[in-house]
């Protein structure tokens, strides 16, 4: 029997700079980075992350992302709307498609621990345009989830000063703590955590540990009081609750592409119980962000697959427990969708929570965009070091050994993105962005098993290939329960991307040796 196909022979030579360079010559935008190549051999002293992250960093790092708009207010918002205390279960479901995919990141990101994750992976797994379309893919999850959760950041702050009886003339109070329209604190926030994650990662690591700490606090007290107030026939008979019309007329465009194929839109039941599902994943968003923190850790290959399992199980569990409560205290027809949690607690009396909650979910939230821009950073850094997006964007501040030009970029774009558009509407894109390049990451896994047999992984997905097939699947599903609209959305976005790539990033990738001569000769002058 033939031996399994390995990975393809390619051209290696010494540059002049010391450094060991494998070259792929082919033009093809199919063309893929060798995997000996995709770590430090392709690195050079500008282009260098320093290692900064420890083992229970990368949990803080996942727990930092993931608890924040999601559980403060989407969840509640969607067992009010859509399936009732059936939100157990969608966050079960949404729980169990990131557990299925974080087993997938698990084994590649020990096969190849660099910062670009998904796009690196494919990059070498399936080539250059489909690593492309994944990174542009992470682009728009994070640099969109930047600016929602920013925004929603600033409604909490408001709420917080407003339980601690500060109050503005309204020659200032229009823009404070608004859904739409310029607000001033989202600039302000956004601005502030942009200086402090160009100014080097660790600091950045010292603030996250104490608002993590804080949230998970919050979360911990609600998880407390909302048991001592749980009632049991709040819950009895109604998973899945009684199926019911949707409340508002929805059109194609805002209706799911699985309501789309159905017909006429429902309510609650067993399809509320999917179509929340990836309105939930929300609150899941950003344990990926681990990965990307490969070339910054010691023992990667190792601690990045415990890193982001661990902190996903974490978070699922702390979900649950706030689903369970939350829909435990009051009949879910009495939940108020603005302000779920606030408003069960004053249900049950303790009217002390709703400030609490306030409290937990402004710091949260904080570290939710202060890890956002750390991963999109990362990302765009991988993606401009090959080359398909100007090098220089890549470049290491030697003060905060941290690519702080690039971090500014990011952070100005996010405060244009989030004070002109009404950013609070296009959550669902960054679900789909992040679904997207799930998919290939499962199915990176393996095509990778297949023609990259012998390369050491840390990590092995279990059962493979039902376990990637399986995230495969689960990762779709999502997707078809996203809407039409994000659909377009996503697709326009998508077009815009590769329109770039083939004016752009195509004749500059580091792929081409035209392109890596001459940044060569550029890093020796
Ligand atoms: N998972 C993050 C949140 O819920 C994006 O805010």
């Amino acid at each position: 029997m033939p031996a399994p196909a390995t990975e393809p022979a390619v051209p290696v030579k010494a540059a002049e700079d010391g450094s060991v360079v494998s070259l792929d010559r082919s033009t093809s935008i199919f063309r893929r980075l060798p995997a000996d190549a995709a770590s430090g051999l392709r690195t050079t002293a500008r282009h260098e992350l320093a290692r900064v992250y420890r083992s229970n960093d990368l949990i803080v790092l996942g727990l930092g992302a993931m608890i924040g708009a999601g559980i403060f207010s989407i969840a509640g918002r969607q067992a009010a709307t859509t399936a009732g205390p059936g939100v157990i279960l969608s966050f079960l479901i949404a729980g169990i498609t990131m557990l299925l995919s974080a087993l997938c990141y698990g084994e590649l990101s020990s096969t190849l621990p660099v910062s670009g994750s998904a796009y690196s992976y494919t990059y070498v797994i399936f080539g250059e345009v489909w690593a492309w379309i994944i990174g542009w893919a992470l682009i728009l999850e994070m640099q969109v989830a930047i600016a929602v959760v920013s925004r929603v950041w600033s409604i909490y702050f408001a709420q917080t000063l407003t339980d601690l009886g500060v109050s503005f003339p309204d020659s200032v109070a229009w823009m404070i703590g608004k859904p739409e329209g310029f607000d001033l604190p989202t600039l302000v926030i956004i601005g502030l955590l942009t200086l402090i994650v160009a100014g080097g990662a660790r600091v950045g690591m010292r603030a996250l540990y104490i608002l993590v700490g804080a949230k998970l606090l919050a979360i911990g007290a609600v998880i407390v009081v909302g048991a001592l107030n749980f009632d049991q026939a709040n819950i009895d008979g109604k998973i899945p609750a009684p199926l019911g019309p949707a409340p508002e007329q929805v059109d194609l465009l805002h209706s799911t592409v699985i309501g789309a194929f159905f017909g006429e839109a429902q309510t609650f039941g067993w399809f509320g119980i999917f179509a929340a599902a990836p309105a939930i994943a929300f609150a899941y968003i950003g344990w990926d962000i681990v990965a990307t923190a490969a070339e910054e850790t010691s023992d990667a290959p190792r601690t990045i697959p415990t890193g982001v399992i661990r902190s996903l199980v974490l978070a699922t569990v702390l979900y649950i427990g706030v689903a369970v409560v939350m829909v435990g205290m009051v009949p879910y027809d009495q939940i108020d969708p603005g302000s779920p949690l606030g408003a069960a607690f004053r249900h049950v009396g303790a009217d002390i929570m709703p400030h609490i909650i306030n409290i937990g979910a402004f710091l949260g939230l904080t570290s939710v965009i202060l890890v956002l821009i750390v991963g999109l950073t990362r990302v765009v850094f991988s993606v401009a070091r090959d080359g398909l997006l100007p090098r220089g964007l890549a470049s290491i501040n030697r003060r905060y050994r941290s690519p702080s030009r690039l971090t500014m970029i990011i952070g100005g774009t996010a405060i244009v993105l989030a004070e002109t558009v009404p950013v609070l509407t296009l959550e669902q894109l960054t679900v789909m962005g992040t679904v997207f390049a799930f998919t290939f990451v499962a199915a990176g896994v393996i095509v990778m098993r297949r023609t990259m047999p012998d390369l050491p992984r840390g990590f092995r997905v279990p059962l493979s290939p039902a376990v990637p097939t399986l995230a495969v699947l689960a990762s779709v599903w999502l997707m078809m329960n996203l809407q039409v609209v994000t659909w377009l959305y996503f697709a326009a976005w998508m077009a815009f991307g590769l329109i770039i790539y083939l004016v752009y990033g195509r004749p500059h990738s580091m792929l081409d040796p035209r392109a890596r001569a001459y940044a060569q000769g550029r890093h020796r002058r």
